[in-house]
């Protein structure tokens, strides 16, 4: 292995490093505890389920959320959304999504089209990667059951205009989905202001746990009408071979994943004690930095929102005479930064911001334990792989 010091540039895909209180967390998970939640009374078992309780208090905090029952675990962002797209949709239903999800969201929906009828209007989204609230007002129609829109494009960094869309939603009493994968952990996350009725996010990104985690917000308005989509053993209600339709048990079949919500549980009380305003001011500044030092190479093309104001910490780029795959490969052989290259599981986005021919971006994006000095490092990186151009 290269004797460069690694730069991570892929907190878009999995936040790393994690804080070292995460670490420690599923270190003691699995060596001290090694017992699973809510399936025995011995003391351990009696552990995991009262860190598994604060777990989930400390994320209905984190969401502005008082009844801590009304967050689900998953396994992952993709499951979050499984869950709130397949639990909730019904034959003859109407869909209003964007260009600019994620496939989590674009293929459950397509699995609902084909098996379901549910019919599904995706609309555009500008050259910039914003989605314009009116286009969505204007896509609904009488049998609209939801909106399902993503809050932070894993492309462009844009910032969808989520509490504009929220205000559609209410107003048509449509079920509103959120997904904050790209947002949770990195931006302070208004769920009143938003009034999103399901909110869908992983736990390994923003909230800085480890992977094999996810949580879905359900509003206690949709509680009733979404079905779960597995069933089996909760460890509650042994005596009956009924799934339970008391929350958070009807939707969470199944051992949990332990040390991973441990983890989770470590990663949200770092959080919490740095302050998310305190992060996103770190990440948007590590990002404009990134920018600016980007916009000076010659032959090279950021994509996303102009506005600063309107983006996050994730950037996408090209440059002229390189496939992003040879980019990604060569930041990487040549000084072992790591980012991500292609269509990044949101292949319609690319039609809109022009990346389809070119085989996708380039995508860089920062995380809460990302530092300027890596970012000062990449930009020169950048700088002079574009200066070595083949033309
Ligand atoms: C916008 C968006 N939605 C959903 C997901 C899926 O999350 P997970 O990887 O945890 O399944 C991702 C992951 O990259 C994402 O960026």
């Amino acid at each position: 292995m290269s004797e460069l010091r690694r730069i991570y540039l892929d907190n878009a895909a999995t936040s790393w490093p994690k804080p070292e209180s995460v670490y420690c967390a599923v270190t003691h998970a699995m060596r001290e505890l090694g017992a699973p939640a809510g399936r025995g009374t011995y003391a351990e078992a009696s552990e995991v389920e009262r860190l598994l309780r604060e777990t989930r208090h400390e994320t209905a905090r984190l969401l502005g959320v008082a009844d801590s029952r009304s967050v689900i675990f998953t396994a992952n962002g993709t499951d979050s959304l499984n869950l709130a797209i397949h639990g909730m949709l019904r034959p003859g239903d109407h869909v209003v999504t964007s260009m600019a999800e994620h496939n989590s969201t674009l293929r459950p929906l397509k699995q609902a089209q084909e098996h379901l009828g549910v019919t599904v209007t995706r609309v555009p989204c500008n050259g910039e990667g914003l989605v314009d609230p009116d286009d969505i007002r204007a896509a609904i129609q009488p049998h609209t059951k939801m909106i399902a829109l993503v809050h932070v494009s894993n492309v462009t960094g844009a910032i969808q205009p989520v509490t504009e869309v929220g205000k559609i939603a209410v107003d048509h009493q449509i079920c509103y989905l959120v997904d904050a994968a790209q947002s949770l952990g990195h931006l302070p996350f208004d769920l009143d202001a938003t009034q999103a009725d399901l909110v869908a996010a992983p736990g390994h990104k923003g909230l800085l746990g480890p992977l094999g985690s996810g949580i879905l917000y359900i509003h206690p308005k949709r509680e009733s009408e979404l079905m779960p989509i597995r069933q089996g053993g909760t460890g509650t209600q042994s005596e009956t071979d009924t799934q339970p339709d008391t929350l958070p048990d009807r939707f969470e079949s199944g051992n949990h994943n332990v040390p991973s919500l441990l983890g989770l549980r470590a990663g949200i009380a770092y959080l919490t004690e740095r302050g998310v305003t305190t992060i996103c001011h770190h990440e948007q500044q590590l990002a404009e930095r990134l920018w600016q030092g980007l916009r000076e190479i010659k032959g090279l093309q950021i994509y996303g929102p102009q506005n600063a104001l309107q983006r996050a910490g994730v950037v996408s780029l090209s440059i002229d005479g390189y496939d992003p795959q040879e980019l990604a490969l060569l930041l990487d052989s040549h000084h072992r930064i790591q980012a991500r290259a292609g269509f990044h599981c949101a292949p319609l986005v690319h039609k809109q911001i022009g990346t389809n021919q070119q085989g996708g971006t380039l995508r860089l994006s920062v995380g809460a334990l990302t530092t300027t000095a890596e970012i000062d490092t990449t930009v020169e990186a950048i700088g002079d792989i574009a200066a070595a151009h083949p033309f």
